[in-house]
């Protein structure tokens, strides 16, 4: 009799670091109208990623909430929003967008994760100190548990990647610390995901002044162009930005506002800064800011545009969120039950 071999089995590898596809997760607030920060620092990035990872982002309306808003206000917001998102190139094909509220397990795991943070990491958050301006008596306890919703966004969907403005970074940070720390409590399951903040483009300034970063909640409407600005509004605005001493267009620690130009120029060209500085050596501000001044119109314009369209439509954006919000709800559940189990809550089985 012959003994047949046992056919050798390899054993499964599981998949290595390079080997899985990257998951990015990124999400934004719909607290008013965008400017150009948040496109260049933020969703031009996530548009070029998702030709590579799987992408999810994610319209925060519960972050929305930690200030004054009124429901129909951000409603419409909502809605805006991810329209401006769909305008500026997301793909419902290749990503995954959805409105945070419509996935419950990030409320849920905002709760749990509390438990692993710590009162004094909160404290600690430059962002709470901003925007409580001090008063922390009087402000929503929602600021305060703002970066646990955060950290809890990121890590329900194992995303390895976070591409955001410079401004988020504190936030990514506390979410490894407390994903790591729920993993030595309760064992490995989460994922620590990294920072994905850009060289150029991280911190677009305010044009009235390059100190501060530009904010859609500056008290003068020309410091920030808002993606909706008409040409004639980007035109006076940048026409009024405030420059450096001396004339030469050239960035430099010295030339904090002709830095932030320039980065601008170079994000909506696509051409490198040294490049730019070379064109207009000799010439002065004056042709620089003209010349800039055509660069973001040009760049903002085919966003406007299909914005123009999609808002005629709004069955389109509700369409993809519908989706978006399944494919979420799909992930975040199964996730969810991991993270139930492992901490030892719920007693129905
Ligand atoms: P939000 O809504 O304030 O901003 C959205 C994105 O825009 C970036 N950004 C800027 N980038 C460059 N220059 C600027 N002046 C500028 N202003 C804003 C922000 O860094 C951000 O990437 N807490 C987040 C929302 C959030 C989130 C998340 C982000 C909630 N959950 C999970 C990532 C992952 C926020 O308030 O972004």
């Amino acid at each position: 009799m012959v003994v047949q071999e046992r056919e050798l089995v390899e054993p499964q590898a599981l998949p290595t670091d390079t080997e899985r596809r990257q998951r990015t997760f990124s999400g934004i607030q719909p607290s008013g109208s965008l400017h150009l920060g948040n496109y260049l620092g933020a969703i031009r990035n996530w548009v070029n990623q998702q030709e590579h990872d799987d992408s999810i982002f994610c319209v925060v309306d519960l972050h929305a909430l930690s200030l004054p808003i009124t429901p129909q206000a951000l409603r419409e917001n909502i809605l805006d929003l991810a329209n401006v998102l769909l305008a500026s190139g997301i793909d419902p094909e290749r990503s995954v967008l959805f409105v945070q509220s419509d996935v419950r397990e990030h409320a849920e795991l905002c709760w749990l994760l509390t438990s692993v943070t710590q009162f004094g990491e909160l404290r600690r958050m430059t962002q709470f100190k901003d925007k409580s301006g001090g008063q922390d008596e009087a402000v929503a306890a929602a600021l305060f548990i703002y970066p646990v919703l955060q950290a809890g966004d990121i890590i329900l969907y194992d995303a390895d990647k976070v591409p955001v403005g410079e401004d988020q970074k504190q936030h990514i940070e506390l979410t490894r610390d407390i994903a790591a720390r729920f993993n030595a409590r309760y064992g490995e399951t989460f994922v620590l995901p990294r920072p994905d903040i850009k060289p150029t483009g991280a911190r677009i300034m305010a044009l009235d002044d390059p100190a501060r970063k530009m904010s859609k909640s500056a008290a003068n409407p020309g410091s920030f162009i808002a993606l909706t600005d008409d040409a004639d509004t980007i035109r006076r605005k940048i026409k009024r930005a405030v420059t450096d001493s001396g004339g030469d267009v050239r960035a430099g620690t010295d030339k904090p506002a002709l830095t932030n130009l320039l980065a601008i120029y170079a994000l909506c060209a696509g051409e490198p800064i040294e490049q730019i500085e070379a064109r207009y050596a000799g010439r002065g501000y004056g042709a620089f800011k003209a010349d800039l001044a055509e660069v973001v119109v040009g760049a903002v314009e085919p966003i406007q545009r299909r914005l123009a369209e999609l808002s005629a439509d709004p069955s389109v954006a509700r369409g993809v969120l519908a989706r978006g919000a399944e494919l979420a709800r799909e992930r975040a559940a199964t996730k969810m039950a991991v993270v139930r189990e492992r901490m030892g809550i719920g007693g129905a089985g």
